[in-house]
């Protein structure tokens, strides 16, 4: 992409990486797949009713912002708009592409944006936004934290603003019997135990409109699309996103190698595929 990323990529207990200096690039690939993958699947890279909005100017935060892919795209889309992502790591670019994008990792300079992220959002001002995204967030944010997390997107965002969350599912999904995904299912069996070992609830992508509920969001819209891992274009890049995914955890299996071939062929001899969630709602 032609851009400068730091090389100071501290290691701050991401799950993906125990040594994720030495990843850098790998994550950052692997972050621009899963864009590309979503923009083709929901026809953009967000679906809330806002580009009237958004080409008059309105604040946006994207938080957990990774290598602000998603702030950069819109910024350039939409001049008159002002995007703010934060991310506890310095994967996005250092210098400023567009005036309209401010990419941080601290909210402001009082604070360590290492902290956690309610008492980070806790330092942000009542009805400061009126459009907050997150996206893939769900392997991050431990399971008791996500009700006080929206309810603080709440607070922080203006009368009529509006939230959207993208995730997908981490469990491989497949057309037919299970049982010929034998190894994919026992390898995402162990990718949940790490996470609840995290207090990460591994489900909770499919529980998140009940999560918006709770914080007290409404008029709550499900979008879902599906990726299957075919030979199709996206299917391609789809299974190498998988395959960035599955590597992306090489440091808690030792033979990453062999697991990657059994699911392969699973994964080119059946009809698997990947769901997603788009999920929008308002203040
Ligand atoms: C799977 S990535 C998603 C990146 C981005 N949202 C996207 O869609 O490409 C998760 C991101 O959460 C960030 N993260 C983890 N803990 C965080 C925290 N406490 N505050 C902010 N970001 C955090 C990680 O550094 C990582 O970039």
């Amino acid at each position: 992409m032609g851009l400068i990323f730091s090389k100071l990529f501290k290691n701050k207990n991401y799950i993906l990486k125990k040594n994720i200096e030495d990843d850098i690039n790998e994550e950052i690939n692997r972050l621009g797949n899963q864009h590309y993958i979503v923009n083709q699947l929901f026809g953009d890279i967000f679906k809330a009713p806002l580009t009237k909005n958004l080409e008059k100017g309105i604040k946006v935060l994207d938080i957990g912002c990774g290598n602000g892919i998603w702030c950069l795209e819109m910024a350039k889309t939409f001049p008159e708009s002002k995007f703010y992502g934060y991310d506890k790591f310095d994967v996005y670019p250092l210098h400023n592409i567009f005036s309209n994008c401010f990419l941080r990792n601290k909210i402001n300079d009082n604070i360590e944006f290492d902290i956690n992220i309610i008492d980070t959002l806790k330092n942000i001002p009542d009805q400061s936004f009126d459009y907050i995204f997150q996206r893939f967030m769900a392997i991050v944010i431990e399971n008791n934290k996500w009700t006080q997390i929206l309810k603080e997107y709440k607070r922080i965002l203006k009368p009529n603003g509006y939230i959207e969350l993208l995730e997908h599912d981490i469990n491989m999904k497949i057309i037919g019997d299970e049982k010929k995904i034998k190894n994919s299912k026992k390898f995402i069996g162990s990718i949940n135990k790490l996470l609840q070992k995290r207090s990460i609830n591994p489900n909770i992508v499919l529980e998140l409109d009940e999560k918006l509920k709770v914080g007290g969001f409404k008029n709550i819209i499900i979008n879902q699309e599906y990726c299957f891992l075919n030979s199709n274009n996206l299917g391609r890049i789809c299974s190498y996103y998988v395959k960035e995914s599955i590597y992306a955890f090489k440091d808690y299996f030792p033979d990453i190698d062999d697991i990657f071939k059994k699911l392969q062929e699973e994964h080119i001899n059946n009809n698997v595929y990947l769901e997603y969630f788009n999920y929008i709602a308002t203040k």
